[in-house]
């Protein structure tokens, strides 16, 4: 069974596309078999990040049972074979008002996937689709700009994620999940406390759906200042969701991510030796070890290095 990755970020525009594309390619040339998945409802550029400007199929596919297998969707991207690309879908009605039994269907058929890695880009904002995108995965990699409004949305990203979690443990009409549906939580430990008012087992259960529950950070855009905002949107974090975040890595602010995406070709391969190119090596080393269940990745924080920005 193939491993999920998520890539979320709340705020639009901080570089998620761009992290999953760079990564994707890495991951590939690393001897993974990897599928993208663009699950950016109503933004899906992944494609065109690839130069792909006319997929011959995308998910409205598979929504509108034109294609029933998802394997079907996901279309080789040139240079190296393991890796490929299911282009997302547009904004239509059906894509609007996702039902809960797609949304579940394409679940199932993901993980039924012939790969070992699956990076999907769940797209901006705090939309239950893009909450439930995000939560399906294995693992979760939130991007993040030092930008104090990318690090609010972040924060509100995580924490209504975790919440959506908590809820996720309860079946619907569950008191516990009604009294969580009508209240607006600051913060995860508020969550714990109103379940723990309902049944004390509750408490159990929404703490075992959290267990699992540790997004991992990616910072973008990182400039020699940028370090005082990090350590701020950890704390933010820290405090308030009650998960301790890994920094996965940090990649510089770098005029060829900026080439690379007017030439249709990821950084990493248009210029593998630029600042940001050489973070993505990191990053992708990173990755494989969260994926084969190595030792916990190091918080690249907790020992100063040098930003090429
Ligand atoms: N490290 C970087 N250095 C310079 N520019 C960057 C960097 N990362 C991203 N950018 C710029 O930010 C733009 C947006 O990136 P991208 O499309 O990946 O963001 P996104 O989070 O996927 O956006 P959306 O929320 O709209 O899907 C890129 O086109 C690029 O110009
Ligand atoms: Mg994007």
């Amino acid at each position: 069974m193939p491993t999920i990755i998520s890539v979320a970020s709340g705020k639009g525009g901080v570089g998620k596309s761009m992290v999953v594309s760079n990564l994707g390619l890495l991951l590939a040339q690393k001897g993974q078999r990897v599928i993208l998945v663009d699950m950016d409802i109503g933004g899906a550029n992944l494609h065109i990040l690839f130069g792909m400007f006319h997929p011959p199929s995308t998910l409205t596919d598979f929504f509108t049972n034109r294609l029933t297998n998802l394997e079907d969707l996901a279309h080789p991207l040139a240079n190296p074979a393991s890796l490929r690309l299911i282009p997302g879908t547009g904004e239509t009605l059906i894509t609007a008002n996702l039902q809960h039994a797609k949304k579940k269907r394409l679940i199932r058929h993901l993980k039924k996937l012939d790969a070992d890695i699956i990076l999907v880009d769940v797209g901006a904002g705090t939309s239950y689709h893009t909450l439930d995108f995000f939560l399906l995965a294995d693992h979760f990699l939130a991007v993040a700009t030092p930008d104090p409004t990318s690090v609010l949305d972040l924060y509100r990203f995580i924490k209504l994620a975790a919440i959506r979690k908590v809820l996720s443990a309860f079946l619907a009409r569950d008191p516990i999940a009604d009294a969580l549906l009508s209240k607006d939580f600051h913060s995860v430990t508020e969550v714990l406390e109103a379940v723990g008012r309902t049944s004390e087992s509750g408490v159990t259960l929404a703490q075992q759906a959290l267990r699992g529950f540790q997004p991992a950070l990616i910072l973008n855009r990182m400039t020699l200042k940028s370090r005082i905002n990090t350590l701020h949107l950890q704390n933010l974090l820290k405090q308030y969701v009650g998960a301790n975040l890994s920094v996965l890595g940090n990649i510089p602010e770098d005029s060829q991510v900026q080439q690379s995406i007017l030439k249709y070709l990821p950084v990493v391969e248009l210029s593998p030796k630029a600042p940001a190119a050489l973070a993505f090596e990191e990053i992708a080393k990173n990755v494989l070890k969260l994926v084969r269940g190595g030792k916990e990745t190091k918080n690249p924080l907790e020992e100063p290095r040098k930003i090429r920005a």
